[in-house]
């Protein structure tokens, strides 16, 4: 929708050791300043406070990239949204197509993550996508309302959802790192949808949040998927591990 700030989001997801990370944050965090839009980068875990350290004062936020629903206890491995928002992030990337299908992640998980990032102050990035085998069928906007109906949480039980506290990222399945993206129409066509969906599960405060597009998103093709309405930025996996690529989204979004 025209007038929504649009959001550049990198997800590192499991890359960068300490020095080569801290090195790309620093890169991005000096190319931002003639930015328009708002940045924001997403390392593994392991590296959230260094780069919230990075990124302190700086126009650029910080996230992490999953976070457990429950506020604490015996979850080996996991990390609470409290420990991100301790860490300096302000955002978490949720329901990631490679938690959902390569971990077995449900909506209704996906749903109390939400519910937790809220409850900790985070802004959730909720990732919803059809697989190729459901483009083909004919189904992605069936698939999309579903996992919109699934993972928002039902609005009575916790913060009200709105733009200050979810934004949602629209990731074709079979274009996450293949190089492959829908067409411009198709991109259109799945974000006039989640915005309409949003609209009647959420009235008015649909308008106000973002809708990312995520899948082989590039320098050479942000222009135009970013022009497409409603898409209000990205979710970039391989070219937010380049400071240059990334920032050159990052321009191609402001223009
Ligand atoms: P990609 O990943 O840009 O490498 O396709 C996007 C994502 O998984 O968020």
């Amino acid at each position: 929708m025209a007038g929504l700030k649009k959001l550049i989001a990198g997800n590192w997801k499991m890359n960068m050791l300490h020095t080569d990370g801290a090195a790309l944050a620093r890169d991005i965090v000096g190319g931002a300043e003639n930015i328009g839009c708002d940045l924001l980068l997403c390392p593994p875990s392991t590296l959230l406070s260094w780069i919230a350290e990075t990124a302190s004062g700086s126009p650029v936020f910080v996230g992490a990239q999953d976070c457990h629903e429950a506020e604490s206890g015996a979850f080996t491995g996991d990390i609470s949204a409290a420990m991100v928002r301790d860490a300096g992030a302000s955002y978490v990337i949720l329901g990631h197509s490679e938690r959902r299908h390569g971990l077995g992640e449900t909506d209704s998980r996906v749903q109390a993550k939400v519910s937790a990032a809220h409850g900790a102050g985070l802004v959730a990035i909720v990732c919803i996508g059809e697989t190729e085998a459901e483009r083909d069928a004919g189904e992605t906007l069936d698939v999309l309302s579903a996992q919109l109906d699934g993972s928002l949480p039902a609005d009575n039980t916790g913060a009200a959802i709105d733009g200050t506290n979810t934004v949602i990222a629209y990731e074709p399945v079979w274009a996450i790192g293949t190089g492959r993206t829908p067409t411009l129409e198709e991109v259109a066509q799945a974000h006039a949808h989640i915005r309409g969906h949003l609209e009647s599960l959420l009235g008015e405060a649909a308008s106000g949040i973002r809708i990312l597009y995520g899948g082989s998103m590039k320098p050479e093709n942000a222009g135009d998927l970013l022009a497409t309405a409603n898409v209000d930025g990205g979710l970039i996996g391989g070219a937010s591990l380049s400071a240059d690529s990334f920032l050159a989204i990052a321009k191609a979004a402001t223009v």
